[in-house]
């Protein structure tokens, strides 16, 4: 039975993935799993108790001593610490400049893949990530890679920012955001790339409408197949 699978969706900063991915998930009454926020979450964590993130032993430590939860409400998605929401906390500016160095440790994706193993146990998940298609799920039926142009990554979320409220300087975010896709794209574990059976959508001149429904045609036939 195809009708309940696995869609792994993939890409660099910005690219569109967790939109996207909440949208496919709500249409297809499947769960959605941001395997950003895990990262996210340890990093803040880490942070907080002033640890060395090029340090992997300590990492490690805190890692094993912090559980992670991602928990539906009806505002979205929330992450728990340690049962503690830190949702909002995970996305703030020192966190996102942080997280792929905590990222790069061979130990630490080695656990996180794990736990996100155990969390897509059930078929009927779309997952997004960085590994999604070439380490966490490689038997998903779908495989997305979504790309833009680092402009537009960078314009996406500055108006993302203005509409949260703050204004934030478009070259500093370009710059952040390239500073981390290098760092993901040549770390030597699981580095960011597309799977080879992956279908590559560059989503720069697409509306999230498109991209949503461009996947979703991928799910349908594949569940005929
Ligand atoms: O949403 P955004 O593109 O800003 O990033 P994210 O998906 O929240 O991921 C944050 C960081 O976590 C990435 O830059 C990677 O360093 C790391 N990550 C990873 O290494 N592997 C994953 N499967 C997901 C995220
Ligand atoms: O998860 P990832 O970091 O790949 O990107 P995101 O946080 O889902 O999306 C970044 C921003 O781009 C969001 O504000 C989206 O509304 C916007 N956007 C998009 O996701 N897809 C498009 N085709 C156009 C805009």
């Amino acid at each position: 039975n195809k009708s309940a699978i696995a869609i792994a969706i993939d890409g660099p900063a910005a690219a569109g993935k967790s939109t996207v991915a909440k949208i496919v998930a709500e249409k297809l009454s499947y769960i959605y799993i941001d395997t950003g926020a895990m990262y996210r979450a340890l990093t803040l964590k880490a942070i907080e108790n002033k640890l060395d993130l090029d340090n992997e032993e300590p990492l490690i430590e805190l890692l094993t001593n912090t559980t992670i939860e991602l928990e539906q409400s009806e505002n979205g998605q929330l992450v728990l610490v340690n049962s503690i929401d830190v949702t909002a906390e995970i996305r703030s500016q020192s966190v996102t400049n942080s997280v792929s160095y905590v990222a790069k440790h061979p130990r630490i994706r080695k656990e996180m893949v794990k736990r996100q193993q155990i969390l897509a146990d059930k078929r009927g998940v779309v997952m997004d990530g960085r590994d999604i298609g070439t380490h966490v799920l490689p038997d998903a039926e779908v495989k997305i890679f979504l790309i833009a142009t680092v402009e537009e990554r960078a314009k996406r979320r500055y108006e993302e920012n203005t509409k949260k409220g703050f204004h934030s300087n478009l070259e500093k975010l370009k710059e952040e955001i390239e500073q981390r896709d290098l760092l993901d794209s040549q770390r030597e574990t699981a580095p960011l790339i597309k799977a080879t059976d992956a279908i590559e959508i560059d989503t720069t001149s697409l509306s999230i409408q498109d991209v949503a429904q461009l996947i979703l045609k991928e799910v349908a036939s594949t569940r005929k197949e």
